[in-house]
């Protein structure tokens, strides 16, 4: 019998439950997702995040363990995100998950919500075409998600840098604030996704291309001209009485967002010598994206499937299975980019 850990993640607006073997078998993934809560507010509202959390705690880790086909007493460890994230969603996980270290007398692991993106990359149903065996080191590492967009350097488990980071918006947030723009309901990322699969080539061509933020010398991003540029376009659009053209809009800013992440991605492992490039977080779910990396990078482009890249707590049982330093029962959650690159702990 392997090693097996219950992880939780509450960091924003799901709780999700699951149960990992060895840090690569999914034995149970369950995540309850209040996207259709919020989509009526445009946006997730912190305080109804933490209250449906408590809703849902409960249910959500005895449908875990009951998927799994487990007890209690088959578990060795309980992990949960620490951060970053909302802080009154974070306590929720948090909370629930000292209680069931405490009463079941098992090491807590707090993990960082970003290494545990990243760790979705060594669960098996991330290896599908790589014969199971785990990202190659050293390597270089994409985060796309709704609070962050980062490049990081790993030349083991133990020896990680974060070598770029967004200067303004994250990618995620960039969706979903151009989707609010094309008047695309709430998450715009895959709403986007979809109303660019539905623009024609010729419609496309009909629409200028949208500017791309280099930012030259530096591995680092930035998405807010992109998002005032189609603001603008809606405006000239709206003033002149014409209707945008959303799904080739949402196109030519989805070009924008992935050509410069594949090409950014694409130079660092080129200028480091990396063996593998992996991907991680919401937007990794994005098709335009994957095709771009893997048309750009030299080296094999990994990807988790998309339920592996929206958030989920078998990503982070994994990120315990590789990073484990249990946690005494009295630690805090930390809601900001917290802790030096991704440790997590006191
Ligand atoms: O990792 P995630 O689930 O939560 C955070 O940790 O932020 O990422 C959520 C973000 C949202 O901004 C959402 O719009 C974006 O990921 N996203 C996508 C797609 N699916 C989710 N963006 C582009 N294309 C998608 N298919
Ligand atoms: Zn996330």
């Amino acid at each position: 019998m392997g090693y097996r850990v219950l992880a939780l993640e509450s960091s924003c607006d799901e709780f999700a439950g699951a149960v990992i073997e060895d840090g690569i078998e999914v034995l149970a993934s369950v995540v309850a997702s209040q996207a259709g809560i919020h989509a009526r507010y445009g946006g997730v509202v912190p305080e109804v995040a933490g209250r449906e959390h408590l809703r849902n705690l409960a249910p959500v880790m005895q449908a875990t363990l009951e998927s799994a086909g487990l007890d209690w007493d088959d578990l060795d460890a309980v992990a949960v995100t620490q951060g970053p994230g909302l802080g009154g969603s974070l306590l929720v996980g948090v909370n629930a998950a000292k209680a069931a270290a405490w009463a079941r007398g098992l090491p807590l692991i707090p993990v960082h919500h970003i290494a545990g993106h990243l760790y979705a990359n060594w669960l098996r149903p991330a290896r599908d075409d790589w014969d199971d065996a785990p990202p190659p080191f050293p390597l270089v590492a994409l985060v796309v998600s709704g609070g962050h967009t980062e490049l990081f350097w790993m030349q083991d488990h133990e020896r990680v840098e974060r070598i770029g980071q967004t200067r303004d918006d994250a990618a995620g947030e960039a969706f979903d604030k151009v989707g609010r723009l094309l008047g695309l309901p709430f998450p715009g990322g895959p709403e986007i996704e979809r109303a660019a699969n539905a623009a024609t080539p010729e419609r496309i061509a009909a629409l200028d291309p949208l500017p791309r933020a280099w930012l030259p010398g530096t591995h680092d991003f930035s998405f807010s001209g992109l998002k005032t540029a189609v603001l603008n376009r809606v405006r000239k659009a709206e003033h002149a009485g014409e209707a945008v053209d959303v799904p080739a809009m949402a196109a030519r800013f989805q070009q924008s967002v992935t050509h410069v992440l594949a090409e950014k991605t694409a130079r660092a492992a080129e200028e480091l010598g990396a063996a593998c490039v992996i991907v991680a977080g919401g937007v990794a779910a994005n098709g335009a994206l994957r095709e771009a990396l893997r048309e750009r990078c030299s080296v094999p482009v990994r990807v988790p499937p998309p339920r592996l890249c929206t958030d989920n707590a078998a990503m982070i049982g994994a990120a315990a299975c590789y990073r484990q330093s249990p946690a005494p029962l009295d630690i805090d959650v930390f809601s900001t980019s917290g802790p030096e690159v991704f440790s997590a702990g006191r």
